[in-house]
């Protein structure tokens, strides 16, 4: 890829600014448009270069610091030790170069190999066992505060047993699993939002939201890898640092172990390399430190990463296949997605035919046509993706794709605003493949919760005219399924159930199931907590949605817009006269809870004998809210044991504090 025809300090600038571009748009904006080995490759062609031409090095380029800047969102926090990098290696002579330069120091025996976690580090302070706080690594020196973000991951012990007592610092990874990265596209997709790239974008997307309720539902996870000063603590070997953290109730990965000498090393690396498909999480490499903590002052670091340590990285897991046709998938909201269709191919295990494409200006950007052989890529369990056209390999066969004028699903014209990368069908009344998408959605188990209804069977349902619209749903009979192969009485008679007992979801289901854009669960809860009935929700005014905290202006206006339209009004009208939902009222679902207690707002401090969880459910239950900040609006602030600066704060304006009995003694004893 190195431009020989352009002078050399030309195309250096142009390689600084393209990974000043690509880095942006991952560390900043969790967004990037290349794969994680595309930029890899770009960093070490940059650095081959500077090596040859040090006269055009750029100072203080990023790839002498060691991510991106800090959010402007969430405090500052400066890290008391630089949170650095580590040098890659992506072979075993580069590794055998790594053990050479140690062999030197003396530091050639003797290491730890851990996976290395593809997630996003941070740093954890504990006080006297307390975490107090967390921050993500920003450019290395300064980072962000996520501390409030952390407290919502369930693995994140918030009190440590047995611990030294003073203030401790820890560092690992966040991260999403499988498992849920998975289950979380999933509902995006149904929901008509953006997917996330990989498991990491998605980590670090939800550990900069600034709602915490979304980052609880999201469910992240943490490996913490590293004591800071763990001679302090009589720990001399990284080893003992793992099962000291382990002991001590943290999070560690499994996934490491002592390797005496760089034979036993490559044995682990080359174990990994297939055993890493079974972890639940997603590895990029394997990160080899000496295992002897004292050698790790002797040897130092350079400004962005130690000298004790290398990160071995694994190359992606690709295979070479002929594209073989793009396909147009049209989502519930009209965006038409195109999937790239393989010739069959093995990649890690599996069998891969289709890939993702994102959307349409990838088609050009890649320079994709139909008949190229492209490099298919598939981590674990992620949906297979096209990283670029393999071009000696075209024939001249090959053709452009153009981007058909009509929807393939209904024959409407296809609309494309200047602009905009989205491509969409604009037939939301008839379009059968919007329908169906909406019709998964809104029976999916987030929303209406109706078990039975899968793809085939709502084409089924469509095709035969026993469902033109989503509130037909409500008026289908034991005909309209007995009349369709494949399903029998009591199938049917099953999902009849279903759609009966759908009716009595609640409101905040309901509406979530409505499909306006951008409004899932947690907005729908939080507009029938402020209006209680449908009917208000209908009447409010913009500022009256705007002004709820957690909704922001655009979603504010999605609501506001989707009660205007005379279609949105006809079609509540008809889930009314078909009793839907059967429970209207935000009141009457908390009629037998503490009255007292409704909109009442909680805020939580220190340790409990119950789970943050549990807390917040019993709250919740009761009909109160629960903040994580204290302000004039708290009601109560319950402190149990160690309680942090919140106490002062609540102290300050007047709140009334609660120990946990009177909080208990509160919600009537229970
Ligand atoms: S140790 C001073 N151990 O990799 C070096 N890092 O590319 C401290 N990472 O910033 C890092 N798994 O975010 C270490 N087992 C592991 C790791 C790990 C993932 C990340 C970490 C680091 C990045 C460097």
């Amino acid at each position: 890829m190195q431009n020989l025809n352009k002078q050399p300090q030309i195309y250096i600038d142009e390689l600084y600014n393209t990974i000043e571009h690509h880095a942006k748009l991952y560390y900043e904006q969790d967004n990037p448009e290349i794969s994680d080995s595309e930029y890899d490759e770009l960093v070490r062609q940059l650095k081959k270069l500077e090596a040859e031409y040090p006269e055009y090095v750029r100072e203080n380029f990023l790839t002498r610091g060691v991510g991106g800047q800090a959010n402007k969102l969430f405090s500052k926090v400066t890290h008391a030790i630089p949170m650095l990098s580590l040098d890659n290696v992506f072979d075993f002579d580069e590794l055998a170069n790594f053990f050479n330069r140690l062999s030197k120091n003396q530091g050639d025996n003797g290491f730890t190999c851990e996976m290395k976690i593809d997630g996003l580090a941070i740093s954890l302070i504990y006080e006297d066992g307390i975490f107090i706080q967390g921050a993500t690594r920003g450019n290395g020196y300064e980072g962000e505060d996520v501390t409030e973000n952390l407290r919502m991951i369930k693995n994140l012990p918030l009190e440590l047993k047995n611990f030294p007592s003073g203030r401790v610092e820890l560092r690992g990874e966040v991260l999403m699993t499988l498992d849920n990265f998975n289950a979380l596209n999933q509902k995006r997709e149904a929901a008509g939002e953006i997917k996330f790239a990989n498991p990491r974008n998605a980590a670090a997307g939800t550990l900069r939201q600034l709602n915490k309720n979304i980052v609880a539902e999201r469910n992240l996870s943490v490996f913490i890898y590293y004591l800071v000063d763990a001679q302090k603590y009589g720990l001399t070997k990284q080893f003992d640092v793992l099962k000291w953290l382990s002991e001590k109730n943290l999070p560690v990965q499994s996934a490491y172990s002592y390797c005496e000498n760089l034979s036993d090393v490559e044995k682990f690396i080359t174990h990994w390399q297939n055993e890493r498909a079974n972890l639940n999480y997603e590895t990029d490499g394997v990160v080899i430190k000496l295992d002897d903590l004292t050698q790790w002052q002797n040897i130092g670091t350079t400004s962005h990463a130690p000298k004790w340590a290398a990160a071995f990285k694994y190359p992606p897991e690709e295979a070479l296949t002929k594209l073989l046709d793009i396909k147009i998938s049209v989502g519930r909201t009209g965006v038409l997605t195109p999937v790239a269709i393989l010739e069959p191919v093995k990649i890690s295990g599996s069998t891969v035919q289709r890939a993702s494409l994102h959307n349409f200006d990838e088609i050009a950007r890649k320079n994709i046509m139909l008949g190229d052989y492209v490099r298919v890529r598939k981590a674990a369990e992620i949906i297979p993706e096209i990283i670029a056209v393999d071009i000696s390999k075209r024939t001249g066969g090959e053709k452009i794709f153009n981007m058909p004028e009509l929807c393939p699903a209904c024959n409407n014209k296809i609309i494309h605003v200047e602009g905009d990368t989205a491509y969409r069908c604009p037939n939301k009344n008839s379009c059968p493949a919007q329908l169906r998408e909406s019709l998964k959605y809104f029976a999916s188990r987030q929303c209406m919760n109706i078990k039975g209804l899968g793809d085939s069977l709502c084409d089924d349902l469509i095709k035969s005219h026993s469902i033109e619209k989503i509130t037909d749903l409500y008026k289908l009979n034991i005909m309209n399924f007995t009349s369709l192969d494949r399903i029998g009485i009591k199938t049917a008679q099953k999902i009849l159930d279903n759609i009966e007992n759908s009716k009595s979801r609640p409101l905040s289901a309901f509406i979530a199931a409505l499909g306006i854009p951008e409004i899932g669960i947690n907005t729908a809860e939080l507009l029938v907590n402020k209006f209680g009935t449908l009917e208000n929700i209908c009447a409010a005014s913009l500022n009256e949605i705007m002004t709820i905290d957690g909704i922001g202006n655009i979603v504010a206006g999605n609501v506001f817009e989707f009660f205007r339209q005379p279609e949105n009004l006809d079609m509540l009208e008809e889930f009314k006269y078909y009793g839907v939902p059967a429970d209207n009222e935000f009141e009457d679902q908390n009629a037998n809870k503490n009255s007292d207690l409704a909109g009442k707002i909680f805020v939580l401090t220190g340790a409990l004998t119950f789970t943050r969880a549990e807390a917040e459910s019993l709250i919740k239950n009761s009909g109160g809210k629960i903040s994580e900040s204290v302000s004039k609006k708290t009601n109560y602030l319950i402190a149990g044991d160690k309680p942090g600066s919140k106490l002062l704060k609540a102290q300050e304006l007047g709140v009334t504090v609660l120990n946990e009995q009177e909080f208990i003694n509160l919600l009537g004893g229970k």
